[in-house]
């Protein structure tokens, strides 16, 4: 398996991390995952534009262009002949003495990136998961894809824990997101999903689907809703690049979302399931 480390497609036996590196020790740095189908990134270039937003926001200056980088995760994509999967990509602030503070701008950030063979989850698509919902503990800048991932892996373990998928996060009631995907719920035939502020990342997913929605007529509102509506909604579905559009049955160990896969979220499958063929 070939691996990116900064410009180079080097084995990944090759690879290494310096102790110092900022990624390391401070998880100071910010990623992606892009869907691979065929070969091919689904929507990389909203993944690269989004990558460039989180690094800037945390005065990371990426030493590569959009068109560089684009190239090399290509070539890697094509070196590891990945058909469907996964390319995960990190861009760390860079390999300094361990102090709080930037080092100064000759230090370089550190790019790593790799691929991986990830089918569709295809029967969990087509039964549902299962969910529970806890605190959101995260800072207050859920926009940016940050290394940090504490507050979300916290919250995934107790998923795991309870025999579930995926954790579903709230502030103060109001539902967020959840620990690595974004969460609509369906009402009366209208969906409902958190505005993309800095309490949630802006899906690149939920962006697909909001698209197909204002395509097909389907109304959504970006609202904040409560755990209670959560629970009374009549569908409850995640949206991210490896859960696709993901229904989600039962919350807490109850019956939750109708209880079986509804028809606004099957509609929504099939139209995403057109765009990535
Ligand atoms: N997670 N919210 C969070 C907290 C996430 O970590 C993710 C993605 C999403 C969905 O975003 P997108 O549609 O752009 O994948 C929402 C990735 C896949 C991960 O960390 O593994």
């Amino acid at each position: 398996q070939y691996v990116a480390v900064n410009g180079n497609l080097i084995d990944r036996k090759n690879a290494y991390i310096d102790i110092e590196d900022r990624g390391y020790q401070f998880g100071d740095g910010v990623y992606e995952v892009i869907r691979v189908y065929n070969g091919k990134m689904f929507t990389g270039n909203e993944h690269l534009e989004r990558l460039w937003k989180s690094a800037s926001s945390i005065g990371i200056t990426i030493p590569h262009s959009r068109e560089e980088l684009k190239d090399l995760l290509e070539q890697l994509i094509q070196k590891n002949k990945l058909s469907l999967g996964t390319v995960y990509l990190q861009y760390t602030r860079g390999i300094a003495p361990r102090k709080h503070p930037f080092p100064s701008d000759d230090v370089k950030p550190t790019l790593v990136a790799y691929t991986k063979e990830v089918g569709r989850p295809e029967e969990k698509l087509h039964s549902g998961i299962k969910a529970i919902q806890t605190e959101d503990i995260r800072w207050l800048r859920c926009d940016i894809k940050s290394l940090n991932l504490l507050g979300n892996l916290l919250a995934n373990q107790k998923a795991a824990e309870a025999g579930c998928d995926e954790a579903i996060l709230n502030r103060d009631g109001r539902v967020t997101e959840g620990s690595h995907s974004n969460i609509s719920i369906v009402k009366g035939g209208k969906i409902y999903t958190h505005p993309a502020n800095n309490y949630i990342l802006n899906g690149i997913s939920r962006r697909v689907m909001l698209e197909i929605c204002a395509r097909e007529g389907i109304q959504v509102i970006e609202e904040p809703f409560t755990v209670k509506e959560l629970q009374d909604a009549d569908e409850i579905f995640l949206t991210g690049t490896t859960v696709e559009v993901m229904p989600v049955i039962e919350l807490d160990g109850k019956s939750a979302g109708g209880g079986k896969p509804g028809p606004v979220t099957r509609k929504l499958q099939n139209w995403f399931k057109a765009e990535i063929e």
